[in-house]
């Protein structure tokens, strides 16, 4: 399958075709209802696990209202009957500013997890990052993958062997960047998933990566196959590591000839140290606001991120991102591309790979439309002159 050339339109006309012939959606189109479906057909401690965030979710919630308060203003009359949506990152051109944002443990919502996203991103060119919490091997998805550009997620492990392993393993399956994650170096406060008294990894899931590392195995009594418990205790013991500082990261970037991407940046400064330690890029997240209930909404600190690269990396953005129109501000505030998160694991919850393809159809489709509509015809067009915003901004 090709990216269409006019996604917004062909999707539309897709979808009312099938309507003469008495056929609607099967997944829900907005937001909402696609969320709804996912909960009505998921456990409940899994639909918690992916929807809830961190202490009173007011971060979440933020992420949300930050959107609102950015206006796009459309300008009319600037032919756009052809809109170049492409982008290049890193040296792959992208047929659209988006990629899928590693989310870990994709086997508590759906049986085919990490494969069935891949085979429905690779099949539009979509690019993805896998988390180092998959539920499959990153080697079954990468070659799921085909040519398709995928990004390898790191949490850096305390071990620090495991962690050149997991770097190498990377290298050779053919990812092409590494996505070090640094806002997770230890579990944020989640009400939801500590009521439930759940935790995946805990029940052995989203371990794939580690129980199939030579490095992880070398030292266990028995394989993970004949002791999951033992295993399970020994990941315990090296997931998180709250001694990090920026020599780890100049020491992970000697492990491998990928280039480094640094998530969950939030502070100007940060982003000045990550260029100084030549990071490949910085992505402008809170994890969903799963980590530090009360930090600043992911798009608020999106703006002084920009400046303060000052154009000598590519800036990327997660963290709220639920229809094109959110793309689009996040681009007009100098996001190079966007990652797309819980949006595409309800897809994956209702209908796997074809409930992923058809929320990323969908989200191209919108945000196709929204450039049309607001006279835009190249993402590389877009900028603060597009938007509006009713309150002052705050800088840091
Ligand atoms: C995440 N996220 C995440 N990030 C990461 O670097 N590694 C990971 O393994 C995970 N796992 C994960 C699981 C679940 C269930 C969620 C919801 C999120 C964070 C993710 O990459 C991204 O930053 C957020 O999902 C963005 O927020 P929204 O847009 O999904 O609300």
């Amino acid at each position: 399958m090709e990216p269409p050339a006019q996604p917004g339109l062909d999707r539309q006309l897709e979808i009312y075709k099938a309507g003469l012939s008495g056929v609607t959606p099967a997944l829900p189109i907005a937001y909402a209802a696609l969320e709804q479906k996912a909960r009505e057909s998921l456990p409940p401690e899994s639909y918690d696990y992916v929807a809830g965030g961190a202490a009173s979710e007011d971060t979440m919630r933020e992420n949300l209202a930050a959107f609102q308060r950015w206006r796009i203003v459309p300008r009319m009359l600037r032919n756009v009957s052809q809109r170049d949506l492409t982008v290049e990152l890193l040296g792959d051109r992208l047929p659209a500013p988006f990629l899928l944002a590693p989310i870990g443990v994709q086997g508590i919502v759906h049986s085919e997890a990490e494969m069935a996203v891949a085979r429905a991103a690779s099949s539009l060119e979509v690019p993805i990052v896998l988390s180092t919490v998959s539920s499959k091997p990153m080697e079954q998805v990468a070659d799921a993958m085909g040519t398709t550009p995928a990004w390898f997620q790191l949490y850096t492990p305390r071990d620090r062997q495991l962690a050149a392993s997991l770097l190498s393993r990377a290298e050779n399956a053919g990812y092409r960047a590494v996505v070090v994650t640094l806002d997770t170096h230890i579990l944020g406060w989640r009400p939801r998933d500590l009521q439930r008294a759940f935790l995946p990894f805990l029940r052995g899931l989203g371990l794939a990566n580690y129980f199939t590392d030579p490095v992880f195995r070398q030292d266990l009594p028995q394989p993970p196959e004949r002791d999951p418990v033992a295993a399970i205790m020994k990941w315990t013991t090296l997931f998180s590591d709250l001694s990090l500082t920026w020599e780890d990261i100049d020491e992970l970037r000697k492990m491998t000839r990928l280039p480094m991407i640094l998530k969950g940046i939030l502070h100007p400064e940060d982003a000045r140290l990550a260029v100084k330690h030549g990071m490949a890029g910085v992505i402008v997240s809170n994890h969903g606001g799963r980590q530090v209930d009360g930090a600043i909404a992911a798009l608020d600190a999106l703006p002084d991120v920009v400046q303060a690269v000052d154009g000598g990396i590519p800036v990327l953005f997660d963290s709220g991102i639920r229809g094109g129109s959110d793309a689009f501000k996040a681009l007009a505030l100098g996001a190079k591309a966007v990652l797309l998160g819980r949006p595409y694991i309800w897809g994956l919850a209702v209908a796997g790979e074809t409930g992923v393809r058809e929320v990323l159809q969908n989200f191209l489709a919108d945000f196709d439309l929204a450039m049309a509509l607001s006279g835009c015809d190249s993402v590389r067009k877009l900028d603060s002159s597009l938007l509006w915003s009713a309150q002052p901004v705050q800088t840091v």
